[in-house]
């Protein structure tokens, strides 16, 4: 069995987290949109390892009684192994230890892999956004109310 652990991105990540999003994400981040992350304080950028390999990422951001979740990806090799699930849950029990009471995301109507995710967890669509995407795809907007610990 593979030790899953969870740790802050670090620089020298980075280039393998660009590397996942290229090849398991339909929403590509430039390698300067991760770079940004790593320097912005309101940023949470956390990389999953099984064993010694990064097989996904989340960000989220934390701006007083919000948070956000930018991104959520999962090595396609990886994929359905339950492993979204649980850096998913791990992000929103470490969300729910600050004063945060909703957490925001933005996902592409036709991403049924992480809407039905998001869903799982309980987020409630509230809104969508029209030609959000570049390929021109709407954005479903979601949100859920944390009980803080
Ligand atoms: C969304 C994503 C992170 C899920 O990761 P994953 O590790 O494959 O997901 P898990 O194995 O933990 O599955 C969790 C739940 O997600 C849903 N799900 C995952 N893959 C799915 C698929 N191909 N089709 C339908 N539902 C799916 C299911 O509800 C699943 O629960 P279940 O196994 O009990 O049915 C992954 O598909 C991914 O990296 N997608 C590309 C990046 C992306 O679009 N991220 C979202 C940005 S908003």
């Amino acid at each position: 069995m593979k030790k899953i652990l969870i740790t802050n991105c670090l620089k020298e990540h980075i280039s393998t987290i660009c590397e996942i999003d290229k090849t398991s994400s339909d929403y590509n981040w430039t390698e300067n949109m991760f770079t940004e992350e790593l320097e912005n304080k309101n940023s949470f950028f956390k990389v999953l390892f099984a064993d010694t390999k990064i097989v996904g990422y989340v960000i989220y951001h934390i701006i007083i009684d919000e948070a956000e979740i930018l991104n959520i990806v999962i090595d396609n090799d990886f994929k359905r192994q339950n492993l979204g699930k649980y850096l998913l849950e791990k992000t929103l029990n470490d969300i729910s230890k600050q004063s945060v009471k909703t957490v925001f995301l933005e996902v592409g109507e036709k991403n049924i892999p992480a809407i039905n995710l998001y869903l799982k967890f309980d987020f409630k669509q509230y809104n969508t956004r029209n030609n959000y995407y570049k390929n021109g795809e709407n954005a479903i907007l979601m949100k859920k109310t944390i009980c803080s610990i």
